[in-house]
Formats: C-alpha cells, sequence, structure tokens
C-alpha cells in the first residue's frame, strides 16, 4: 500500500459546554469528517487522500479546524464548514488551485487563532467573538 498523498485530520474533540474556548465537536465537526468521507468514496480517492479525526489542534475558537498535510507541508483552516472542507478535498485530490473562501480560513503559523482574513467576508462575528473570548482570557491571566 502506497502512502497517501494528503491526510486531512478533522478536529473531534468535545469540551464541556460551560467552556469558553468552544470545541469543535460541538460546531459540528462530525458533519466536517462524514462529508469528506463521503467525497473521498465519491471520488475514488481513498487511497491518495486520508481522512480522519483528531484530537485537539490546538485553534479551538477557529474551529471547525482542519488540519491539511501533503508534501507541500501541513496548513490549517479555521471556520469550516462541510461544504468548505469538500471544496478542499476536491481541490487537493485534482491538485487544483483551492476557492478564495478557503484562502481566506487558513490559518497563519504564528497565530492559529488569527482570524482576521476572514473580516468583511462573512466572518466578522465569529472573529470578533473569538477575539473577545481571547482577550476575555488574558485579561484573567490565564
Ligand atoms: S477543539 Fe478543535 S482545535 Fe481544539
Amino acid at each position: 500500500m502506497k502512502q497517501p498523498q494528503q491526510l486531512l485530520f478533522v478536529c473531534q474533540n468535545l469540551r464541556d459546554a460551560a467552556d469558553p474556548r468552544g470545541s469543535c465537536m460541538a460546531r459540528g465537526s462530525r458533519e466536517v469528517l462524514e462529508r469528506l468521507k463521503r467525497c473521498r468514496a465519491e471520488l475514488g480517492a481513498q487511497e491518495a487522500v486520508r481522512v480522519m479525526g483528531s484530537t485537539c489542534q490546538g485553534a479551538c475558537e477557529s474551529g471547525i479546524t482542519v488540519l491539511a498535510v501533503d508534501d507541500a507541508g501541513a496548513r490549517f483552516y479555521g471556520r469550516m464548514t462541510p461544504a468548505l472542507a469538500e471544496s478542499l478535498l476536491r481541490a487537493r485530490a485534482a491538485g487544483t488551485a483551492e476557492e478564495p473562501a478557503l484562502a481566506l480560513r487558513r490559518l497563519p503559523r504564528a497565530d492559529l487563532l488569527d482570524l482576521s482574513a476572514l473580516e468583511g467576508e462573512g466572518g466578522e462575528l465569529q472573529a470578533t467573538q473569538a477575539t473577545q473570548e481571547t482577550q476575555g482570557r488574558e485579561g484573567e491571566g490565564a
């Protein structure tokens, strides 16, 4: 069996509802994982693309998070939806450019909680909430 060309990890971590970080599972990451598995099967890409659930990826406030790994490296995406995840898989399986909405959801290596790219693209509310939550925790000395 050959190594897959693409690895897609979808965070499946679930936290208590009272935890201010939230969790990807509570935001619907199971649906993202299931959509990816269905899409991969439809494309017949089971050998080329491996789709897996993962533990927390450390970017909880940005969830649902997906980590995509290939020969070019690793790339984190935040605020993923089933439709965006399918788009990501299709682009990676075909070796084509990802749609602009995905580029906006890439999380910078230096700060996996930086959602500034989403501002003005329908992500204002979520990005603002994540920033406020992060600032609130910093103020608490957490
Ligand atoms: S809960 Fe998903 S990245 Fe932490």
